[in-house]
């Protein structure tokens, strides 16, 4: 066990990654908002936002104090607008209760809203040099194989083996760089559909190499097929602006600036004047888009429509006309922005 953690250490000391943006600091707000945005991120994506965010809120108490449009806008395009939300909750937590001190333990860090035992012990290694266990997908992926772990994920008693072996490899020294070297490993070596097990440097004590059945770990999950949810999208051009809608807070895309919905199947021409007080001339079906949630497929109809008279309930604080070229950077959903791209080289 103790030559596990040994092994991984001299590994990612030469292997590892040391250059990423938030390795540079040990100030808990980078290394938490890192954190909360590789959760369901990849590396290459987040740096170039972690690098505006920073930029726009460079510490906590600017963060708590911006309002959440604005930070809804600077997370546009990686998804999971929980996240924002939740960092924003959080941010006006630690200013309002806690004086603007950031939490140092890890029990503490779990209170925040959206930090999970896995990223607080992250926050708390990085941050405060903590001896503390991350259980991350990765070093789940790779816990589970080293030691054959069987079990079906989600499972709590498969959950409980995996922390409690977590914890037991955790080495006494150099905690920091052992928990680098478990994201490393998952990364970029103990992969999930091709794991390069020549160059992996625990791989001989790894169960399930010895077994031949790497792929078989972790389990994989039966999914249902995806979910597909058909809308309708309303592109109300009047000129060169174009009507926004903001999201209901909860839910998806929760608060963030999108275009006006409608049922598949009703007239977009008496729906425009019924809920949206414009009247239309014919609306031009645009290609359908399709976007991939987790639990479900959004198959999105386009439907661009010039607006030739506008009543007075168009604007309402939810509702808002926008140039084109504004309306992409206000902080709208990847597919709405891909779609106000294209409208926006054709017109
Ligand atoms: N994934 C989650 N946390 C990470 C980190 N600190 N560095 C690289 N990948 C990560």
């Amino acid at each position: 066990m103790r030559d596990f953690s040994k092994r991984l250490i001299a590994w990612q000391k030469v292997h590892g990654r040391h250059g990423l943006p938030w390795q540079r600091s040990r100030d808990p707000y980078r290394i938490w908002l890192s954190e909360v945005m590789l959760q369901q991120t990849q590396v290459g994506t987040v740096i170039p936002y972690y690098e505006q965010f920073l930029d726009r809120f460079p510490d906590l108490t600017r963060l708590a104090r911006a309002p959440l449009a604005e930070v809804l806008r600077l997370w546009a395009g990686l998804g999971y607008y929980s996240r924002a939300r939740n960092l924003h909750r959080a941010a006006l937590k630690i200013v309002d209760e806690r004086r603007g001190a950031f939490p140092r333990r890890r029990v503490a860090l779990e209170e925040l809203p959206g930090v999970g035992r896995s990223t607080a012990a992250a926050v708390a290694v990085f941050a405060f040099g903590a001896r503390e266990a991350i259980l991350d997908g990765n070093a789940k992926r790779v816990l589970a194989r080293h030691f054959a772990v069987e079990g079906v994920p989600g499972n709590s008693a498969y959950e409980a083996k995996l922390w409690s072996l977590a914890e037991s490899l955790l080495p006494a020294r150099d905690v920091p760089t052992y928990t680098q070297g478990l994201m490393d490993l998952g990364t970029a070596v103990c992969t999930r559909t091709s794991p390069g097990c020549a160059h992996c440097p625990v791989a001989s004590s790894c169960v399930a190499l010895k077994r031949g059945c790497v792929a078989a770990f972790p389990t994989p999950l039966r999914r249902k097929p995806a979910r597909v949810r058909s809308v309708a999208m309303l592109l109300l051009l009047r000129g060169s602006q174009i009507l926004l809608q903001a999201r209901p807070p909860a839910g998806i895309w929760g608060g963030l600036w999108s275009l006006p919905e409608m049922p598949i199947g009703v007239d977009a021409r008496a729906h425009c004047a019924a809920e949206l007080g414009c009247e239309v001339g014919t609306p031009e079906a645009l290609a359908p888009l399709r976007h991939r949630f987790t639990h479900f497929t959004l198959d999105i109809r386009p439907y661009r429509c010039e607006v030739s008279r506008v009543m007075s309930r168009t604007e309402e604080p939810r509702r808002v006309w926008y140039g084109l070229a504004q309306a992409e950077a206000a902080g709208v959903p990847v597919p709405v922005r891909k779609l106000l791209r294209g409208l926006r080289r054709n017109t």
